[in-house]
Protein backbone atom coordinates (compact mmCIF):
# COMPACT_ATOMS: atom_id res chain seq x y z
CA UNK A 1 0.00 0.00 0.00
CA UNK A 2 2.80 2.75 1.39
CA UNK A 3 4.66 1.78 -1.74
CA UNK A 4 1.63 2.10 -3.74
CA UNK A 5 0.98 5.46 -2.60
CA UNK A 6 4.48 6.63 -2.91
CA UNK A 7 4.71 5.07 -6.79
CA UNK A 8 1.19 7.57 -7.37
CA UNK A 9 3.28 10.44 -5.44
CA UNK A 10 6.24 10.21 -8.26
CA UNK A 11 4.39 9.69 -11.13
CA UNK A 12 2.51 12.62 -10.59
CA UNK A 13 5.78 14.41 -9.87
CA UNK A 14 7.28 13.47 -12.55
CA UNK A 15 4.01 14.21 -14.83
CA UNK A 16 4.58 18.08 -13.72
CA UNK A 17 8.07 18.55 -15.44
CA UNK A 18 7.92 15.60 -17.87
CA UNK A 19 7.19 16.96 -21.70
CA UNK A 20 4.85 15.47 -23.32
CA UNK A 21 5.15 13.77 -26.92
CA UNK A 22 3.79 16.37 -29.49
CA UNK A 23 0.81 15.02 -31.77
CA UNK A 24 1.90 12.92 -34.51
CA UNK A 25 2.36 14.42 -37.71
CA UNK A 26 4.42 11.48 -39.88
CA UNK A 27 5.79 7.87 -38.39
CA UNK A 28 9.62 9.69 -38.99
CA UNK A 29 8.83 13.14 -37.17
CA UNK A 30 7.14 11.48 -34.23
CA UNK A 31 9.98 9.49 -33.30
CA UNK A 32 12.74 11.96 -32.66
CA UNK A 33 11.92 15.13 -30.07
CA UNK A 34 14.02 17.69 -29.81
CA UNK A 35 15.87 16.82 -26.32
CA UNK A 36 16.96 13.77 -27.66
CA UNK A 37 14.20 11.37 -26.05
CA UNK A 38 13.04 8.67 -28.66
CA UNK A 39 10.16 6.86 -28.32
CA UNK A 40 11.61 3.72 -30.32
CA UNK A 41 14.27 3.36 -27.65
CA UNK A 42 11.55 2.97 -25.20
CA UNK A 43 9.68 0.11 -26.47
CA UNK A 44 11.28 -2.90 -24.94
CA UNK A 45 10.91 -6.02 -26.65
CA UNK A 46 8.45 -4.45 -29.15
CA UNK A 47 10.44 -1.98 -29.90
CA UNK A 48 11.41 -1.45 -34.23
CA UNK A 49 15.01 -2.71 -34.85
CA UNK A 50 17.68 -0.05 -34.55
CA UNK A 51 21.21 -0.57 -34.02
CA UNK A 52 22.39 -0.57 -30.49
CA UNK A 53 24.28 1.99 -28.69
CA UNK A 54 28.07 0.77 -29.05
CA UNK A 55 29.30 0.63 -25.65
CA UNK A 56 31.80 3.35 -24.19
CA UNK A 57 35.64 2.95 -24.84
CA UNK A 58 34.77 -0.13 -26.82
CA UNK A 59 35.73 0.36 -31.16
CA UNK A 60 32.86 -1.17 -33.56
CA UNK A 61 36.01 -2.00 -35.80
CA UNK A 62 38.36 -4.62 -35.78
CA UNK A 63 42.07 -4.36 -36.74
CA UNK A 64 42.45 -4.73 -40.56
CA UNK A 65 44.54 -7.73 -40.59
CA UNK A 66 41.46 -9.62 -38.59
CA UNK A 67 38.95 -11.62 -40.37
CA UNK A 68 35.82 -13.68 -39.32
CA UNK A 69 35.90 -17.08 -40.40
CA UNK A 70 32.28 -18.21 -39.09
CA UNK A 71 29.89 -16.33 -37.65
CA UNK A 72 26.35 -17.98 -35.87
CA UNK A 73 23.13 -15.54 -36.26
CA UNK A 74 20.38 -16.38 -34.30
CA UNK A 75 17.88 -13.75 -35.39
CA UNK A 76 14.30 -12.52 -33.91
CA UNK A 77 11.40 -12.17 -36.75
CA UNK A 78 10.75 -8.46 -37.39
CA UNK A 79 7.97 -6.42 -36.16
CA UNK A 80 4.41 -8.27 -35.66
CA UNK A 81 1.11 -7.45 -34.89
CA UNK A 82 0.18 -8.21 -30.79
CA UNK A 83 -0.37 -11.55 -29.71
CA UNK A 84 -4.18 -12.43 -29.17
CA UNK A 85 -3.32 -11.55 -25.83
CA UNK A 86 -2.77 -8.19 -25.89
CA UNK A 87 -4.66 -7.39 -28.93
CA UNK A 88 -8.08 -8.26 -27.00
CA UNK A 89 -6.89 -4.82 -24.14
CA UNK A 90 -6.48 -2.88 -27.71
CA UNK A 91 -10.34 -4.11 -28.67
CA UNK A 92 -11.63 -3.63 -25.62
CA UNK A 93 -10.03 0.06 -25.42
CA UNK A 94 -11.95 0.65 -29.09
CA UNK A 95 -15.34 -0.62 -27.52
CA UNK A 96 -15.19 1.10 -24.42
CA UNK A 97 -14.45 4.21 -26.92
CA UNK A 98 -17.55 3.82 -29.14
CA UNK A 99 -19.75 3.06 -26.49
CA UNK A 100 -18.80 6.86 -25.31
CA UNK A 101 -18.66 8.60 -28.39
CA UNK A 102 -21.44 10.51 -27.69
CA UNK A 103 -19.11 11.83 -24.52
CA UNK A 104 -15.93 12.39 -26.61
CA UNK A 105 -18.21 14.48 -28.77
CA UNK A 106 -19.19 16.99 -26.05
CA UNK A 107 -15.97 17.22 -24.58
CA UNK A 108 -15.02 20.76 -24.31
CA UNK A 109 -11.11 21.93 -24.07
CA UNK A 110 -9.73 18.36 -25.28
CA UNK A 111 -6.17 18.82 -25.26
CA UNK A 112 -4.19 18.33 -28.97
CA UNK A 113 -3.08 15.23 -28.22
CA UNK A 114 -6.64 13.58 -27.59
CA UNK A 115 -8.30 15.66 -30.60
CA UNK A 116 -7.50 11.99 -32.53
CA UNK A 117 -10.59 10.92 -30.77
CA UNK A 118 -13.21 13.13 -31.84
CA UNK A 119 -12.72 11.00 -35.45
CA UNK A 120 -12.94 7.72 -33.29
CA UNK A 121 -10.40 5.25 -33.15
CA UNK A 122 -10.80 1.51 -34.08
CA UNK A 123 -8.17 -0.64 -34.18
CA UNK A 124 -7.80 -2.71 -37.45
CA UNK A 125 -5.28 -4.68 -36.11
CA UNK A 126 -4.57 -8.18 -37.15
CA UNK A 127 -2.98 -10.77 -34.76
CA UNK A 128 0.62 -12.77 -34.39
CA UNK A 129 1.68 -12.24 -37.86
CA UNK A 130 4.60 -10.60 -39.44
CA UNK A 131 3.89 -6.68 -40.34
CA UNK A 132 4.84 -4.81 -43.37
CA UNK A 133 7.69 -2.68 -41.29
CA UNK A 134 8.91 -6.84 -40.11
CA UNK A 135 9.10 -7.80 -43.83
CA UNK A 136 11.59 -4.54 -44.94
CA UNK A 137 13.53 -4.84 -41.84
CA UNK A 138 13.92 -8.27 -42.23
CA UNK A 139 14.79 -8.28 -45.54
CA UNK A 140 17.23 -5.30 -44.99
CA UNK A 141 18.95 -7.20 -42.99
CA UNK A 142 19.67 -10.11 -45.18
CA UNK A 143 21.24 -7.27 -47.52
CA UNK A 144 23.58 -6.17 -44.67
CA UNK A 145 24.57 -9.83 -43.83
CA UNK A 146 25.39 -10.32 -47.42
CA UNK A 147 27.00 -7.29 -47.23
CA UNK A 148 28.95 -7.74 -44.08
CA UNK A 149 30.19 -11.36 -44.57
CA UNK A 150 31.15 -11.52 -48.12
CA UNK A 151 34.21 -14.15 -47.27
CA UNK A 152 31.30 -16.29 -45.91
CA UNK A 153 29.10 -18.59 -47.77
CA UNK A 154 25.69 -19.86 -46.72
CA UNK A 155 23.50 -22.44 -47.71
CA UNK A 156 21.24 -23.62 -45.05
CA UNK A 157 18.86 -21.25 -43.18
CA UNK A 158 17.24 -22.58 -40.22
CA UNK A 159 13.85 -20.90 -38.71
CA UNK A 160 11.60 -22.23 -35.77
CA UNK A 161 8.36 -23.61 -37.56
CA UNK A 162 5.97 -20.67 -36.53
CA UNK A 163 4.64 -18.25 -39.44
CA UNK A 164 6.05 -15.18 -38.59
CA UNK A 165 9.74 -16.70 -37.75
CA UNK A 166 9.45 -18.44 -41.19
CA UNK A 167 8.36 -15.44 -43.14
CA UNK A 168 11.15 -13.03 -41.40
CA UNK A 169 13.35 -16.27 -42.86
CA UNK A 170 12.13 -16.02 -46.00
CA UNK A 171 12.74 -12.21 -46.44
CA UNK A 172 16.18 -12.70 -45.01
CA UNK A 173 16.74 -15.57 -47.45
CA UNK A 174 15.85 -12.97 -50.74
CA UNK A 175 17.65 -10.27 -49.50
CA UNK A 176 20.63 -12.34 -49.24
CA UNK A 177 20.72 -14.90 -51.85
CA UNK A 178 18.86 -12.83 -54.37
CA UNK A 179 16.07 -13.83 -56.47
CA UNK A 180 18.00 -17.48 -57.51
CA UNK A 181 17.66 -18.32 -53.56
CA UNK A 182 15.20 -21.13 -54.52
CA UNK A 183 17.79 -22.26 -55.95
CA UNK A 184 21.15 -21.41 -54.42
CA UNK A 185 19.67 -21.94 -50.57
CA UNK A 186 17.62 -24.26 -48.36
CA UNK A 187 15.22 -23.25 -45.46
CA UNK A 188 14.74 -26.00 -43.04
CA UNK A 189 12.38 -25.63 -40.00
CA UNK A 190 12.52 -26.90 -36.74
CA UNK A 191 9.38 -27.71 -34.50
CA UNK A 192 8.92 -25.21 -31.41
CA UNK A 193 6.58 -27.95 -29.80
CA UNK A 194 7.23 -29.73 -26.49
CA UNK A 195 8.54 -32.88 -27.94
CA UNK A 196 10.98 -31.24 -29.50
CA UNK A 197 14.61 -30.35 -27.99
CA UNK A 198 15.71 -27.07 -29.39
CA UNK A 199 17.91 -23.83 -28.42
CA UNK A 200 15.75 -21.82 -30.15
CA UNK A 201 12.52 -22.56 -28.24
CA UNK A 202 14.19 -24.65 -25.11
CA UNK A 203 11.54 -23.99 -22.50
CA UNK A 204 9.38 -25.40 -24.27
CA UNK A 205 10.41 -28.99 -23.13
CA UNK A 206 11.04 -27.79 -19.84
CA UNK A 207 8.06 -28.68 -17.90
CA UNK A 208 8.44 -26.62 -14.67
CA UNK A 209 9.06 -23.37 -17.10
CA UNK A 210 6.38 -20.84 -17.03
CA UNK A 211 4.93 -18.14 -18.67
CA UNK A 212 3.89 -16.91 -15.66
CA UNK A 213 7.05 -16.50 -13.76
CA UNK A 214 7.29 -13.38 -16.11
CA UNK A 215 3.52 -12.35 -16.58
CA UNK A 216 2.73 -11.98 -12.53
CA UNK A 217 5.72 -9.80 -12.37
CA UNK A 218 4.00 -7.62 -15.06
CA UNK A 219 0.76 -7.42 -13.13
CA UNK A 220 2.72 -6.91 -10.00
CA UNK A 221 4.32 -3.49 -11.57
CA UNK A 222 0.90 -2.62 -13.40
CA UNK A 223 -0.95 -2.25 -10.42
CA UNK A 224 1.71 0.39 -9.20
CA UNK A 225 1.76 2.26 -12.66
CA UNK A 226 -0.73 2.44 -14.40
CA UNK A 227 -3.15 3.36 -11.89
CA UNK A 228 -2.11 6.85 -11.61
CA UNK A 229 -2.09 6.77 -15.11
CA UNK A 230 -5.41 6.06 -15.11
CA UNK A 231 -6.87 8.92 -13.17
CA UNK A 232 -5.10 11.29 -15.36
CA UNK A 233 -6.41 10.13 -18.84
CA UNK A 234 -9.82 9.71 -17.31
CA UNK A 235 -9.36 13.69 -15.63
CA UNK A 236 -8.95 14.67 -19.29
CA UNK A 237 -11.70 12.19 -20.76
CA UNK A 238 -14.53 13.02 -18.29
CA UNK A 239 -17.72 10.25 -17.86
CA UNK A 240 -15.36 7.95 -20.70
CA UNK A 241 -14.55 5.70 -17.53
CA UNK A 242 -11.15 3.89 -19.08
CA UNK A 243 -10.73 0.85 -16.72
CA UNK A 244 -7.00 -0.41 -16.08
CA UNK A 245 -7.27 -2.80 -19.00
CA UNK A 246 -8.13 0.09 -20.84
CA UNK A 247 -5.13 2.11 -20.31
CA UNK A 248 -3.15 -0.74 -20.65
CA UNK A 249 -4.63 -1.47 -24.22
CA UNK A 250 -3.92 2.08 -24.64
CA UNK A 251 -0.33 1.19 -24.46
CA UNK A 252 -0.55 -1.89 -26.71
CA UNK A 253 -2.45 0.67 -29.30
CA UNK A 254 0.81 2.74 -29.49
CA UNK A 255 3.11 0.05 -29.90
CA UNK A 256 1.41 -2.20 -32.10
CA UNK A 257 0.20 0.64 -34.46
CA UNK A 258 3.45 1.81 -34.78
CA UNK A 259 4.80 -2.12 -35.40
CA UNK A 260 1.99 -2.55 -37.82
CA UNK A 261 1.02 1.13 -39.58
CA UNK A 262 4.45 3.26 -38.45
CA UNK A 263 2.58 5.51 -36.85
CA UNK A 264 0.12 5.67 -33.53
CA UNK A 265 -1.68 8.08 -32.30
CA UNK A 266 -1.57 6.90 -28.80
CA UNK A 267 1.94 7.19 -28.25
CA UNK A 268 1.43 11.05 -27.89
CA UNK A 269 -1.25 10.50 -24.90
CA UNK A 270 2.13 9.07 -22.82
CA UNK A 271 4.68 11.23 -21.14
CA UNK A 272 8.06 10.15 -21.74
CA UNK A 273 8.07 8.93 -17.87
CA UNK A 274 4.17 6.50 -18.36
CA UNK A 275 6.19 5.49 -21.49
CA UNK A 276 9.52 4.14 -19.33
CA UNK A 277 7.07 2.45 -16.72
CA UNK A 278 5.39 0.82 -19.64
CA UNK A 279 8.70 -0.25 -20.92
CA UNK A 280 9.78 -1.64 -17.34
CA UNK A 281 6.74 -3.64 -17.63
CA UNK A 282 8.27 -5.30 -20.70
CA UNK A 283 11.87 -5.53 -19.04
CA UNK A 284 10.29 -7.27 -16.36
CA UNK A 285 8.41 -10.00 -18.70
CA UNK A 286 11.18 -10.78 -20.35
CA UNK A 287 13.41 -10.97 -17.24
CA UNK A 288 10.95 -12.97 -15.66
CA UNK A 289 10.40 -15.42 -17.98
CA UNK A 290 13.03 -15.53 -20.01
CA UNK A 291 15.79 -14.43 -17.46
CA UNK A 292 17.17 -14.43 -14.63
CA UNK A 293 14.60 -13.92 -11.92
CA UNK A 294 13.18 -17.37 -13.46
CA UNK A 295 13.68 -19.70 -10.17
CA UNK A 296 17.00 -20.91 -9.43
CA UNK A 297 19.46 -21.05 -12.48
CA UNK A 298 16.68 -22.16 -14.97
CA UNK A 299 17.32 -19.70 -17.45
CA UNK A 300 21.17 -20.39 -17.62
CA UNK A 301 20.27 -23.90 -17.67
CA UNK A 302 17.67 -22.91 -20.75
CA UNK A 303 20.05 -20.93 -22.50
CA UNK A 304 22.99 -23.26 -22.30
CA UNK A 305 21.21 -25.59 -25.31
CA UNK A 306 22.11 -22.25 -27.18
CA UNK A 307 25.51 -21.35 -25.67
CA UNK A 308 26.63 -24.96 -26.49
CA UNK A 309 25.56 -24.88 -29.84
CA UNK A 310 28.28 -21.91 -30.06
CA UNK A 311 30.48 -23.64 -29.09
CA UNK A 312 30.20 -27.01 -30.50
CA UNK A 313 30.24 -24.86 -33.85
CA UNK A 314 33.31 -22.94 -33.22
CA UNK A 315 35.37 -25.93 -31.54
CA UNK A 316 34.53 -28.79 -34.62
CA UNK A 317 37.97 -29.66 -35.74
CA UNK A 318 36.32 -32.18 -37.62
CA UNK A 319 35.72 -29.90 -40.49
CA UNK A 320 31.71 -30.91 -40.26
CA UNK A 321 30.83 -27.24 -39.10
CA UNK A 322 30.22 -24.86 -41.92
CA UNK A 323 31.08 -20.79 -41.99
CA UNK A 324 28.02 -19.22 -41.43
CA UNK A 325 24.63 -20.38 -39.20
CA UNK A 326 21.71 -18.49 -40.46
CA UNK A 327 19.05 -19.00 -37.46
CA UNK A 328 15.55 -17.44 -36.60
CA UNK A 329 13.55 -17.36 -33.69
CA UNK A 330 12.62 -15.32 -31.12
CA UNK A 331 13.35 -12.81 -28.24
CA UNK A 332 13.12 -15.01 -25.56
CA UNK A 333 15.95 -17.23 -27.61
CA UNK A 334 18.13 -14.06 -27.48
CA UNK A 335 17.52 -13.42 -23.67
CA UNK A 336 18.05 -17.21 -22.26
CA UNK A 337 21.69 -16.94 -24.40
CA UNK A 338 22.07 -14.15 -22.49
CA UNK A 339 21.51 -15.04 -19.16
CA UNK A 340 23.41 -18.68 -19.63
CA UNK A 341 26.30 -16.43 -20.71
CA UNK A 342 25.88 -14.02 -17.35
CA UNK A 343 25.75 -10.96 -19.48
CA UNK A 344 23.04 -7.86 -19.05
CA UNK A 345 22.90 -9.38 -15.09
CA UNK A 346 21.49 -6.51 -12.50
CA UNK A 347 22.76 -6.50 -8.87
CA UNK A 348 20.37 -6.48 -7.45
CA UNK A 349 17.84 -7.99 -9.42
CA UNK A 350 15.20 -6.02 -11.05
CA UNK A 351 11.76 -6.23 -8.81
CA UNK A 352 8.41 -4.76 -9.47
CA UNK A 353 8.99 -2.22 -6.14
CA UNK A 354 10.37 0.59 -8.42
CA UNK A 355 11.84 1.03 -11.87
CA UNK A 356 15.68 1.32 -11.60
CA UNK A 357 16.64 4.48 -14.27
CA UNK A 358 19.86 2.60 -14.66
CA UNK A 359 19.79 -1.13 -15.58
CA UNK A 360 21.82 -3.20 -17.52
CA UNK A 361 18.72 -5.15 -18.94
CA UNK A 362 17.11 -3.49 -21.26
CA UNK A 363 14.93 -5.16 -23.72
CA UNK A 364 14.55 -1.94 -26.24
CA UNK A 365 18.40 -2.43 -26.82
CA UNK A 366 18.79 -6.05 -26.55
CA UNK A 367 15.50 -7.99 -27.87
CA UNK A 368 13.62 -5.22 -30.23
CA UNK A 369 11.67 -6.76 -33.31
CA UNK A 370 14.15 -8.26 -36.03
CA UNK A 371 16.88 -8.14 -33.11
CA UNK A 372 20.51 -10.28 -34.04
CA UNK A 373 22.75 -11.79 -31.88
CA UNK A 374 25.60 -12.51 -34.09
CA UNK A 375 28.61 -14.61 -32.97
CA UNK A 376 31.57 -13.86 -34.64
CA UNK A 377 34.77 -16.34 -34.53
CA UNK A 378 37.74 -13.96 -36.05
CA UNK A 379 41.81 -14.67 -36.01
CA UNK A 380 44.01 -12.00 -37.10
CA UNK A 381 47.23 -12.64 -39.37
CA UNK A 382 49.87 -10.73 -37.49
CA UNK A 383 49.86 -10.21 -33.72
CA UNK A 384 49.09 -6.82 -32.18
CA UNK A 385 46.35 -6.59 -30.07
CA UNK A 386 45.40 -10.09 -30.57
CA UNK A 387 47.62 -12.82 -30.45
CA UNK A 388 48.37 -14.47 -34.59
CA UNK A 389 46.46 -16.94 -35.73
CA UNK A 390 44.58 -17.52 -32.32
CA UNK A 391 40.74 -17.81 -32.63
CA UNK A 392 38.71 -15.36 -30.90
CA UNK A 393 35.71 -14.86 -30.59
CA UNK A 394 33.29 -11.75 -29.81
CA UNK A 395 29.40 -10.85 -29.64
CA UNK A 396 27.54 -8.43 -31.47
CA UNK A 397 23.72 -7.67 -30.93
CA UNK A 398 22.00 -5.74 -32.66
CA UNK A 399 25.13 -4.59 -35.09
CA UNK A 400 27.35 -3.15 -32.03
CA UNK A 401 29.50 -5.15 -30.16
CA UNK A 402 28.48 -6.54 -26.72
CA UNK A 403 31.31 -6.91 -24.33
CA UNK A 404 31.79 -10.66 -23.42
CA UNK A 405 32.70 -9.42 -19.57
CA UNK A 406 32.34 -12.70 -18.17
CA UNK A 407 35.37 -14.39 -19.92
CA UNK A 408 38.66 -14.60 -17.75
CA UNK A 409 40.57 -11.66 -19.70
CA UNK A 410 38.37 -9.58 -22.16
CA UNK A 411 40.07 -7.71 -23.83
CA UNK A 412 38.67 -3.90 -22.63
CA UNK A 413 38.97 -2.59 -26.37
CA UNK A 414 37.18 -4.75 -28.18
CA UNK A 415 34.93 -6.58 -25.63
CA UNK A 416 36.68 -9.66 -26.77
CA UNK A 417 38.03 -12.90 -26.15
CA UNK A 418 39.79 -16.08 -26.96
CA UNK A 419 37.94 -19.07 -28.07
CA UNK A 420 39.11 -20.93 -25.53
CA UNK A 421 39.02 -18.52 -22.81
CA UNK A 422 35.13 -18.30 -24.09
CA UNK A 423 34.93 -22.33 -23.66
CA UNK A 424 36.37 -22.50 -20.26
CA UNK A 425 33.88 -19.40 -19.31
CA UNK A 426 31.01 -21.15 -20.47
CA UNK A 427 32.24 -24.70 -19.02
CA UNK A 428 28.58 -24.04 -16.93
CA UNK A 429 26.68 -24.43 -19.97
CA UNK A 430 28.93 -26.70 -22.27
CA UNK A 431 28.46 -29.28 -18.79
CA UNK A 432 24.80 -29.54 -19.39
CA UNK A 433 22.67 -30.71 -21.83
CA UNK A 434 19.42 -31.87 -22.24
CA UNK A 435 18.20 -34.54 -19.94
CA UNK A 436 21.35 -34.39 -17.73
CA UNK A 437 20.73 -34.58 -13.97
CA UNK A 438 21.00 -30.54 -13.89
CA UNK A 439 18.72 -30.17 -16.77
CA UNK A 440 15.82 -32.63 -15.03
CA UNK A 441 16.37 -31.07 -11.55
CA UNK A 442 15.67 -27.37 -12.98
CA UNK A 443 13.21 -28.86 -15.43
CA UNK A 444 11.76 -31.63 -14.17
CA UNK A 445 11.37 -34.93 -15.79
CA UNK A 446 10.22 -34.39 -18.56
CA UNK A 447 9.08 -38.06 -19.62
CA UNK A 448 10.11 -38.51 -23.04
C1 LIG B 1 -21.52 1.66 -22.40
O1 LIG B 1 -22.20 2.85 -21.99
C2 LIG B 1 -23.25 2.63 -21.07
C3 LIG B 1 -23.96 3.94 -20.84
O2 LIG B 1 -23.06 5.01 -20.74
C4 LIG B 1 -22.66 2.04 -19.80
O3 LIG B 1 -23.69 1.76 -18.88
C5 LIG B 1 -21.90 0.76 -20.14
O4 LIG B 1 -21.27 0.25 -18.98
C6 LIG B 1 -20.87 1.04 -21.19
N1 LIG B 1 -20.19 -0.20 -21.59
C7 LIG B 1 -18.89 -0.26 -21.79
C8 LIG B 1 -18.33 -1.56 -22.22
O5 LIG B 1 -18.16 0.70 -21.63
C1 LIG C 1 -24.11 16.19 -25.29
O1 LIG C 1 -24.46 17.54 -25.21
C2 LIG C 1 -25.81 17.79 -25.60
C3 LIG C 1 -26.04 19.30 -25.65
O2 LIG C 1 -25.58 19.88 -24.47
C4 LIG C 1 -26.73 17.09 -24.64
O3 LIG C 1 -28.08 17.27 -25.02
C5 LIG C 1 -26.43 15.60 -24.64
O4 LIG C 1 -27.21 14.93 -23.65
C6 LIG C 1 -24.96 15.37 -24.35
N1 LIG C 1 -24.69 13.95 -24.52
C7 LIG C 1 -23.94 13.25 -23.64
C8 LIG C 1 -23.74 11.80 -23.95
O5 LIG C 1 -23.43 13.75 -22.67
C1 LIG D 1 16.25 -22.62 -60.81
O1 LIG D 1 16.86 -23.64 -61.55
C2 LIG D 1 16.02 -24.16 -62.61
C3 LIG D 1 16.70 -25.34 -63.24
O2 LIG D 1 18.02 -24.99 -63.59
C4 LIG D 1 15.73 -23.04 -63.61
O3 LIG D 1 14.84 -23.50 -64.60
C5 LIG D 1 15.06 -21.88 -62.87
O4 LIG D 1 14.89 -20.80 -63.73
C6 LIG D 1 15.89 -21.44 -61.69
N1 LIG D 1 15.15 -20.48 -60.91
C7 LIG D 1 15.68 -19.32 -60.52
C8 LIG D 1 14.79 -18.42 -59.74
O5 LIG D 1 16.82 -19.00 -60.78
C1 LIG E 1 2.62 -31.57 -25.04
O1 LIG E 1 1.48 -30.78 -25.25
C2 LIG E 1 0.29 -31.52 -25.45
C3 LIG E 1 -0.84 -30.57 -25.71
O2 LIG E 1 -0.47 -29.67 -26.72
C4 LIG E 1 0.00 -32.36 -24.21
O3 LIG E 1 -1.13 -33.16 -24.45
C5 LIG E 1 1.19 -33.25 -23.90
O4 LIG E 1 0.97 -33.89 -22.68
C6 LIG E 1 2.47 -32.43 -23.81
N1 LIG E 1 3.60 -33.35 -23.69
C7 LIG E 1 4.62 -33.15 -22.86
C8 LIG E 1 5.72 -34.14 -22.91
O5 LIG E 1 4.68 -32.21 -22.10
C1 LIG F 1 1.17 -16.33 -10.51
O1 LIG F 1 0.21 -15.72 -9.66
C2 LIG F 1 -0.87 -16.56 -9.34
C3 LIG F 1 -1.90 -15.73 -8.60
O2 LIG F 1 -1.31 -15.08 -7.54
C4 LIG F 1 -0.34 -17.73 -8.53
O3 LIG F 1 -1.40 -18.60 -8.20
C5 LIG F 1 0.69 -18.47 -9.35
O4 LIG F 1 1.27 -19.50 -8.58
C6 LIG F 1 1.79 -17.54 -9.83
N1 LIG F 1 2.62 -18.27 -10.77
C7 LIG F 1 3.96 -18.20 -10.77
C8 LIG F 1 4.68 -19.03 -11.77
O5 LIG F 1 4.58 -17.47 -10.03
C1 LIG G 1 31.28 -31.66 -34.75
O1 LIG G 1 30.11 -31.58 -35.56
C2 LIG G 1 29.42 -32.79 -35.69
C3 LIG G 1 28.29 -32.58 -36.67
O2 LIG G 1 27.63 -31.38 -36.44
C4 LIG G 1 28.92 -33.23 -34.32
O3 LIG G 1 28.26 -34.47 -34.44
C5 LIG G 1 30.11 -33.36 -33.38
O4 LIG G 1 29.65 -33.66 -32.09
C6 LIG G 1 30.90 -32.08 -33.35
N1 LIG G 1 32.10 -32.23 -32.57
C7 LIG G 1 32.40 -31.45 -31.54
C8 LIG G 1 33.71 -31.68 -30.86
O5 LIG G 1 31.65 -30.57 -31.12
C1 LIG H 1 16.11 -36.92 -17.42
O1 LIG H 1 14.85 -37.15 -18.02
C2 LIG H 1 14.90 -37.84 -19.26
C3 LIG H 1 13.54 -37.87 -19.88
O2 LIG H 1 12.60 -38.42 -19.04
C4 LIG H 1 15.47 -39.25 -18.99
O3 LIG H 1 15.56 -39.94 -20.22
C5 LIG H 1 16.85 -39.11 -18.35
O4 LIG H 1 17.34 -40.37 -18.01
C6 LIG H 1 16.80 -38.23 -17.13
N1 LIG H 1 18.16 -37.97 -16.72
C7 LIG H 1 18.62 -38.28 -15.51
C8 LIG H 1 20.06 -37.95 -15.23
O5 LIG H 1 17.94 -38.79 -14.67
Amino acid sequence: MQLQLLALFVAAASFIVETRAAPAVSAREQLRFNDGWALEDHLGNLSPWRKAPVPEGISEDLPENCVVDQVMLMHRHGSRYPLVTELLFIQGLSSRLANASDIIQNLSDLPDEFQFLKKSYSTKLGHDDLTAPGRRQTFDAGVEFRLQYPQLAAKTILAGLQDRVVESAQWFQQGFFGRTYSNTSVLETIPEDNVTISWITPMNTCPLWQYNYGNNLTIAWGNTYLPPIQERLNDVLQGVELSLDDVHGAFYACVYDLAAWGVSPWCSVFTHSEIEDFEYELDLLMVGAFGYNLPGDMGSVLGSLLVDKVIERFTNASGTSVPMYLEFGHDTSIDMALTALGLAQDDPPLTVDSRPSERKWRTSQQVPFAARMVFERFSCSSSSEFEANTPYVRLMLNASPFPLSTCQDMDSKYGTCTLADFTASNKASTDTVWGDARWNQTCGNPGF
